[in-house]
């Protein structure tokens, strides 16, 4: 089975491409990050290729014009296209499922059972026999290479990671589900180190977090801020919550990128038509831009960076979360400090909501692919506590996640200097009374993080 594939990020390409090569072994990828080369190859000898899969948006042709060609010189090549964006309304797909009944779709991030379906379909089987007849016997425990630049733009991954040593021995470097720091990555590709290993056994698991949380980087990268979420809270209103901010040791240019994420997050909420008419139903959009989820945006961006555990998807992910962890709270109690002694004070109906709101509110994180994963877990957990008294799951120092305890600490933060009116003395002295309660397990690096930022204000 020999297949032309165009994707214009090398790093998704390369995840593709080993997991490809992993199920068909027998398969023959021609690979091309520039759509235009991959047409020229195309036109030159069309024979030469049994399947074509490609992104449908390149950075200089679409996968439209590449399918136009397929379809216009009737070459009875199928054609599988990649997705972020609905493409139907592209008209030079007007005729995509007519011209060949092979022909499919796959909306981005695309898994990997997913894509190897779709190629078994597309082969009409035929790669099953490869498959079985010809699959070469594995072990698991086998070391499979995967780029070590992809990487910079992630924080975590759901496999262990190892590094090859010169005796060709390996390693292990980062664990399972380990929040890691950018420092050692960068370290390592300084010195020259261009892949790392992951075992052949958690390749579907490594590469479906990665691809997916690629891809979404991707596409919020190609939209453009909208001045009409720009103006929803002004900028004036904006400007003033930042300049408080600086007075208590906030650091400018983290602010502007925190301001960029949230900006882009925005937009790509407003974007996406399943989950803005999600927002709609609840009539609650303008909650994503109060002055709240901007604070607890602003801080969480602030810990991180401290942390350097500041890769892109990592920002873009805590940006998502803190826009939406307090998102089903109704109006009344959306920009309250509710203490355990305020709780009592609320209304049965309040007091419901407001228990269940961590869930309630991952749940609509959990529900849309434009959200990348990993989001739910970090709002559901946001109201757990050190000593396994919060909620929903009484989780502890240990259970929660490093981020997950993050976003606590930053939605704790952002209510005190609310409630203290940006002093940050009072604001310190508040948290300091906490000391031991968070220096335990996960909690611990970022209260560090977080009380080196803040300063007393003069
Ligand atoms: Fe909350
Ligand atoms: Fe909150």
């Amino acid at each position: 089975m020999r297949i032309l594939y165009v994707e214009d990020d090398p790093n998704i390409a390369e995840i593709y491409i080993v997991m490809i090569s992993d199920r068909f072994p027998l398969s023959e990828i021609t690979y091309h990050e520039n759509g235009q080369k991959a047409l020229q190859e195309l036109k030159l000898a069309p024979e030469r290729f049994d399947l074509v899969i490609s992104d449908y948006k390149l950075s200089n042709i679409s996968g439209a014009d590449i399918f136009a060609f397929v379809s216009g010189q009737m070459l009875g090549i199928p054609f599988i296209i990649l997705s972020g964006l609905d493409c139907s309304s592209d008209e030079k797909f007007s005729n995509f499922f007519d011209s060949h009944v092979r022909n499919a779709l796959l909306l981005k991030p695309v898994s990997l059972s997913e894509l190897t379906e779709k190629i078994e379909w597309c082969t009409g089987g035929e790669s099953d026999l490869l498959k079985i007849y010809n699959r070469p016997s594995q072990n698991n425990d086998e070391k499979i290479a995967t780029r070590s630049d992809s990487f910079m733009k992630i924080n975590s991954v759901p496999c262990d990671i190892f590094l090859r040593l010169r005796d060709g021995k390996y390693v292990k470097i980062i664990n399972n589900n380990e929040v890691f720091e950018s420092r050692l990555i960068q370290k390592l590709i300084m010195k020259g180190v261009t892949h790392f290993y992951i075992n052949r056994s958690e390749i579907s698991k490594y590469s479906d977090s990665v691809t997916s949380t690629l891809s979404v980087l991707m596409k919020v990268k190609k939209n453009k801020i909208d001045d009409v979420q720009k103006s929803q809270l002004t900028n004036k209103a904006i400007e003033v919550l930042k300049s408080n901010l600086l007075t208590c040791g906030f650091n400018k240019g983290i602010l502007k990128v925190a301001d960029e994420i949230v900006n882009l997050q925005l937009e790509m909420i407003a974007s996406s038509s399943e989950l803005e008419s999600y927002l709609n139903k609840f009539q609650n959009f303008r909650k994503l831009n109060t002055d709240h989820t901007r604070l607890v945006s602003y801080i969480i961006v602030s810990i991180l960076h401290e942390l350097t555990w500041n890769s892109e998807s990592t920002l873009h992910k805590m940006c998502v979360a803190a826009l939406l962890h307090d998102f089903s709270l109704p109006d009344s109690l959306i920009d309250k400090v509710i203490t355990d002694n305020k709780l009592n004070e609320l209304t049965d109906d309040e007091k419901k909501n407001y228990l269940s709101h961590p869930e309630e509110s991952s749940h609509l994180a959990q529900h849309f692919d434009s959200i990348a994963t990993g989001v739910e877990q970090f709002i559901l957990e946001h109201h757990e506590l050190p000593d396994g008294r919060g909620f929903p799951n009484k989780l502890n120092f240990n259970s929660i996640h490093p981020l997950s305890a993050s976003l606590h600490l930053a939605d704790l933060t952002a209510d005190l200097l609310w409630e203290y009116d940006f002093n940050s003395e009072q604001v310190i002295n508040k948290l300091n009374e906490k000391r031991q309660y968070y220096q335990r397990g996960h909690f611990r690096k970022p209260y560090d993080s977080l009380m080196n930022t803040l300063k007393i204000k003069k």
